[in-house]
Parts: structure tokens; C-alpha cells; sequence
């Protein structure tokens, strides 16, 4: 069969430009159909001598396979890049980012304030509440702070009749309150987070409204020590076990002896740094024996019943103990605009 290499080469050449699977199909009518090129050799078994039949239906057998094996190779080809261009045209990019939730957190100074009520729960405190628009009596008469003593410049607030009800510029009222109503026989532990305003400019340490945590204790026989006691276990609590704690003679008008409590720094370990002011000491409340005068003001009878009260600023607590270096930052909405957070937790 002289023309087998002439056949297989014309197929070959037209398989090469062949890309959809209907020219294909017309390529393998034209050689191997009823009437394609390669069929009609057969017909030519018949004009053959016997000996040759053999040899010539042979050959053309090896042919048919040949062409075939060609064809479905390019079949298989052509249907493999069908295929692939289908998976990419359908392709689903999981690349894209999904939409972001936003995770909410717990305000920090509600989270500072629930440590600190869950501390003094655990030595028996109740946590009180009081409210925020105060009579000027609770605010500062009861408190041992007549009208026109000048210790309530320090305390200017805002008033809302005459001088008579005022937004608490302290959460000291909560003492009056809570020794009235327990009518002067009773031991008192309570523990009173609150709100507070002032009349101040608001900067990075002062804030028009800001949070105070009041302490009361009364009973019998307290002396400084128990309130020296007290306050070294909470300051252990929230700021370590090798915190140390100091006070210092202040005065206020609601206490006697009053003392300022000082823990030392826990930055620089009382050596001195930026954050102390290189005194190795960081002021945290103010404190002191519940003065005579405001215990018989509110039903306590002094020769019988003593106690201690302190005051820390809640959102100073803080700053110190997160690193937050301006007080805006807690009543900031504008999560863009953020301020004020510089140093990792302690
Ligand atoms: N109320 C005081 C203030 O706002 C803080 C304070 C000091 C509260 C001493 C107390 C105390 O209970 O005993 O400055």
C-alpha cells in the first residue's frame, strides 16, 4: 500500500489545525465513514490477487488503527481543553475578603469597675447605688461642708435649682444615704461606683462627667489600720502581688485623720520613671476615718461607731492600669479618632 504514509500525513497535518470537536468528527467521516478514504481501500481487497489480500488487509487494518489512535488522541485533547475552559470560566474566587463584623468588647472602665465590685464583694461589700441629681445637703452638708466653706470650690458642679439640687460633683453622698437609711444601729460595707460632674474644662486628666468608686465602712472598733489593710488587699488585686502601698496626711472635710493612698509604680517597681514622676509612687484615691461630724449627721453615734471611707477616681484606675494617657478616650465614640492608648496592659 504505497499511498499509507501519504494518507496518515494528510490526516495528520489536517488534525493539527483542527480545534472543536465537530471538525474533528467531519475529519474522521472523511478517512474512516462509510465513504471516507481509508474505507474505500477495502474495496480494493477484491481486485487483489489471493496472496496479496492477505498482506493488504493486514496493512490496511494497521492503517484504520493508526488514523483512529490519531483521532481519538486529538478527540481526547479537544475535550480536555473544553473542559479545562469550562472549570475556569466557572470558577468561584474565594480570594474576595468577606464582610468584616466588628467584634464588640465590654467598656474597659466597666470592666475595671466590675473587678474592682467583684473584689470588694468577696470581703463582704454590698455595691449601692445613688442618684446623680444630688440635694446639696447629701452633695456636701452632711459631709461636714456648710454652705460657704471654701472646700466647695474644689467641687464646683453644675446646679440645677438654685443651690439646691445639683448633678454630685462626688459619690460621698452615697455614705449619707446609705447610713440614714440603716438608722445608726448597723454595721455598713458598701461599695458605690458612680457618675460624677464638675465644672472643669475637659483636657487629658479632666472630664466635665467622670466615674468615682466609693468605699464605707462602719462598725466597731475600725481604726486606720483596717482601712490600711483594706486597701493593700485591692491594690494587690488589681495591680499585683508585689504592689506596695502608702499613705500620706491629707485633708478632707468628711474624714479624720485623711490620708491620700499611694501604691508604689508598677511600671518602674518604685524606681522611678516617667509614670510616677520619678517618685516611685502613683496616687490612686483619697481617704480617711469617717470624721465624728458626719457620723452623727447621719445617725451614728462616734463614741460608739467609727469607720473608714475612700473615694478613688474609677477612670484614673484605668488609665494607670491599661496605659491610657488621656480620660476623652473612654467617652469617645469615633473609634477613628481614637486618643489616648499608648501602653500595653501592665
Ligand atoms: N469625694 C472625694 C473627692 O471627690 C474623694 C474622697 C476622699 C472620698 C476621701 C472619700 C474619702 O470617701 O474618704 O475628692
Amino acid at each position: 500500500m504505497e499511498n499509507r504514509e501519504e494518507i496518515l500525513n494528510s490526516l495528520k497535518e489536517k488534525l493539527s489545525t483542527v480545534d472543536n470537536l465537530n471538525d474533528l468528527n467531519d475529519i474522521k467521516v472523511e478517512y474512516l465513514g462509510k465513504k471516507g478514504s481509508i474505507t474505500a481501500l477495502s474495496s480494493m481487497i477484491a481486485t487483489l490477487p489471493v496472496e496479496e489480500k492477505k498482506i493488504f488487509g493486514a496493512e490496511l487494518n494497521k492503517l484504520k488503527n493508526e488514523a483512529t489512535e490519531l483521532i481519538d488522541t486529538k478527540r481526547f485533547e479537544l475535550e480536555n481543553k473544553i473542559l479545562n475552559e469550562k472549570l475556569a470560566n466557572e470558577k468561584i474566587d474565594i480570594s474576595l475578603s468577606g464582610t468584616k463584623v466588628p467584634m464588640g468588647a465590654p467598656n474597659i472602665l466597666e470592666h475595671l469597675i466590675e473587678e474592682v465590685e467583684e473584689t470588694f464583694m468577696s470581703m463582704g461589700y454590698d455595691v449601692v447605688d445613688g442618684p446623680e441629681i444630688e440635694e446639696d445637703k447629701y452633695n456636701f452638708e452632711l459631709l461636714n461642708i456648710p454652705k460657704g466653706h471654701p472646700a466647695r470650690d474644689a467641687q464646683d458642679t453644675f446646679y440645677i435649682e438654685d443651690e439646691t439640687v445639683l448633678l454630685r460633683s462626688q459619690t460621698s453622698p452615697v455614705q449619707a444615704r446609705t447610713m440614714l437609711a440603716a438608722g445608726g444601729d448597723k454595721p455598713i460595707r458598701m461599695i458605690c461606683p458612680g457618675k460624677t460632674y464638675r465644672r472643669d474644662a475637659d483636657d487629658a486628666t479632666h472630664s466635665h462627667q467622670f466615674m468615682q468608686i466609693e468605699g464605707l465602712l462602719i462598725d466597731k472598733n475600725i481604726s486606720l489600720s483596717d482601712l490600711k489593710g483594706t486597701f493593700d488587699t485591692i491594690a494587690k488585686k488589681l495591680f499585683g502581688e508585689d504592689c506596695v502601698t502608702r499613705f500620706r496626711p491629707s485633708y478632707y472635710q468628711f474624714t479624720e485623720p485623711s490620708v491620700e493612698t499611694d501604691i508604689s509604680c508598677f511600671a518602674c517597681k518604685g524606681k522611678g520613671c516617667s509614670l510616677c514622676k520619678n517618685t516611685g509612687w502613683i496616687t490612686v484615691s483619697g481617704a480617711g476615718m469617717v470624721h465624728p461630724n458626719v457620723l452623727r449627721n447621719c445617725g451614728y453615734d462616734p463614741n460608739v461607731w467609727s469607720g473608714f471611707a475612700f473615694g478613688f477616681g474609677a477612670e484614673r484606675l484605668a488609665m494607670l492600669k491599661y496605659g491610657i494617657n488621656d480620660i476623652r478616650a473612654f467617652y469617645q465614640t469615633d473609634l477613628r479618632e481614637s486618643v489616648g492608648f499608648d501602653r500595653k496592659e501592665v
